[in-house]
C-alpha cells in the first residue's frame, strides 16, 4: 500500500536535476552565462569566512557533530530583543522546520489555516498528515483578510500559517492586522510565522512577531540561512519562539540530526556581519531598480516586493515567457505551483544580472 500519492512525487520539489545543467543540455548554453534568478537565493558568492568555515569542518568528519547550541546562542546574539538559545531550534532547513512544527501539532483530520497565494509546502507537509487544508484566501491587491481568517478557525484549527514577507507576493502582514489575530484567535491555534524574507522588509508597520515572543503567544517563527546568510546549499532553518513550544518541537529530532559542517558554516554566516550588510544593501540597493524597470516594460504587471523578489504578471502566456527566457539563460520561477497561473517570479540579482534579465523581458514583451 502505499503512502504517498503520485501527485505529491510529482511535486517540483522532486524533479531532481540542477536547473542550470538543465538549461545547459537542453538549449546549449555556457553554464557560466547563465543567470539564476529563480529561487530567491543569495546571488554573492559565498563569502570566504563561510569557505574557510567549510574547509576547517571538513578535517573533522570521522567525528560526530556538535550540537547547535552555540550557533542558537549566536543567533540569539544577532536579533537581540531579549531572546535567549532556548527560544532557538536549529533544522535542516527552513522547510525541514516546516514538517516538524506540522508533524508536532497535526493529527490526521485536524484542520489548517493557509492564505493563498502562498508557499506550497505549507499544504504539502499537512496533506501527507492527514490534515484538512482550510484557505482563506488574501485579497485581490494581495493583502491579508483578518476577518476571513478569522472566519475560517473552527474548534479543530491547530495552526495558521502567515507568511510576511510573502512568497511569491512580496507583501506584507502588518502589525495591526497581527495584533488583531492574536488578540481574538482562541488558545488552541498556533501561528506559524514564516519570515525567511524578513531582512529585506523595509516597511515599519510590517508585524513584529519577536514582541508576541517575548510575551509568550502561540507563535512560532520561521527563519532561513537560504536567503540573507547565502547557505541555500547546506540546508539550515530555524524556529524562534516562547520556550515552552521550541522545547515541545525539540522533542521531535532526533539526535545528530544537523552535520558538523552545515553547523560551523552558520556560526561562520551569522559572524561575517560584512557579507550580511553588503547583501541588504545590494538588495536594497537593485530592489527598486528592478522594481522601475518591469515596470517601464510594455504589457508586464508589476508587484512591489519586501523580499528578494518581485512578482509580475506579463500579459503573454508565462510558460511561454518563462521558455523564452530561459533560452536567453535566465531561469526565473512561474507561478503555476504557487497558486499563481499566469504569473513570474523574479529574484533580485547583482546589477548585471538584473539588466539581463530586463533586456532580455524587453525584446520578449515586443516580440
Ligand atoms: C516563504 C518560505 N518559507 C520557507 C522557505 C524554506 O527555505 P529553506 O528550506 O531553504 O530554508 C522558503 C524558501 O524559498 C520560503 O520562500
Amino acid at each position: 500500500m502505499l503512502k504517498f500519492r503520485q501527485s505529491q512525487l510529482d511535486s517540483p520539489i522532486y524533479k531532481g536535476g540542477n536547473p542550470i545543467s538543465l538549461l545547459v543540455e537542453k538549449y546549449g548554453l555556457d553554464p557560466d552565462a547563465i543567470n539564476k534568478l529563480g529561487s530567491n537565493e543569495n546571488p554573492l558568492p559565498t563569502p570566504e569566512s563561510v569557505q574557510k568555515a567549510v574547509a576547517e569542518a571538513a578535517l573533522d568528519l570521522n567525528r560526530y557533530p556538535p550540537t547547535s547550541a552555540d550557533l542558537c546562542e549566536q543567533l540569539a546574539a544577532y536579533i537581540g530583543r531579549n531572546l535567549v538559545a532556548d527560544n532557538f531550534m536549529i533544522g535542516n532547513g527552513g522547510c525541514e522546520v516546516l514538517d516538524l512544527i506540522a508533524k508536532s501539532f497535526i493529527e490526521p483530520g485536524d484542520e489548517a489555516i493557509i492564505c493563498r497565494p502562498t508557499f506550497p509546502i505549507y499544504e504539502l507537509t499537512l496533506r501527507r498528515l492527514g490534515a484538512n487544508v482550510v484557505y482563506a484566501d488574501m485579497n485581490d491587491d494581495l493583502t491579508y483578510n483578518v476577518e476571513r481568517i478569522l472566519a475560517a478557525v473552527t474548534d479543530k484549527t491547530r495552526l495558521l500559517y502567515m507568511t510576511t514577507p510573502n512568497n511569491p507576493t512580496g507583501t506584507i502582514l502588518t502589525k495591526a492586522e497581527q495584533d488583531e489575530l492574536i488578540s481574538r484567535l482562541p488558545k488552541h491555534v498556533l501561528i506559524v510565522a514564516d519570515e525567511v524574507y524578513w531582512q529585506f522588509n523595509t516597511d515599519e508597520s510590517m508585524a513584529d512577531s519577536i514582541r508576541h515572543v517575548n510575551e509568550d503567544a502561540n507563535i512560532v517563527i520561521l527563519h532561513s540561512f537560504s536567503k540573507l546568510f547565502g547557505l541555500a546549499g547546506l540546508r539550515i532553518g530555524y524556529a524562534l519562539g516562547p520556550e515552552r513550544i521550541i522545547s515541545y518541537l525539540k522533542r521531535g529530532q532526533l539526535p545528530f540530526h544537523m552535520n558538523s559542517v552545515a553547523i560551523t558554516a552558520g556560526l561562520a554566516a551569522v559572524a561575517d556581519r560584512d557579507h550580511i550588510e553588503e547583501t541588504i544593501s545590494m538588495t536594497l540597493t537593485e530592489r527598486p531598480k528592478l522594481t522601475a524597470g518591469l515596470q517601464a516594460i510594455d504589457g508586464i504587471e508589476v508587484i512591489p516586493s519586501q523580499a528578494n523578489f518581485v512578482l509580475i504578471k506579463p500579459e503573454k502566456d508565462s510558460k511561454e515567457v518563462e521558455e523564452a527566457l530561459q533560452k536567453e539563460g535566465l531561469i526565473v520561477r512561474e507561478l503555476s505551483g504557487f497558486y499563481m497561473p499566469g504569473y513570474l517570479r523574479v529574484s533580485v540579482g547583482q546589477s548585471h544580472q538584473n539588466e539581463a534579465l530586463l533586456d532580455a523581458l524587453t525584446k520578449i514583451s515586443a516580440s
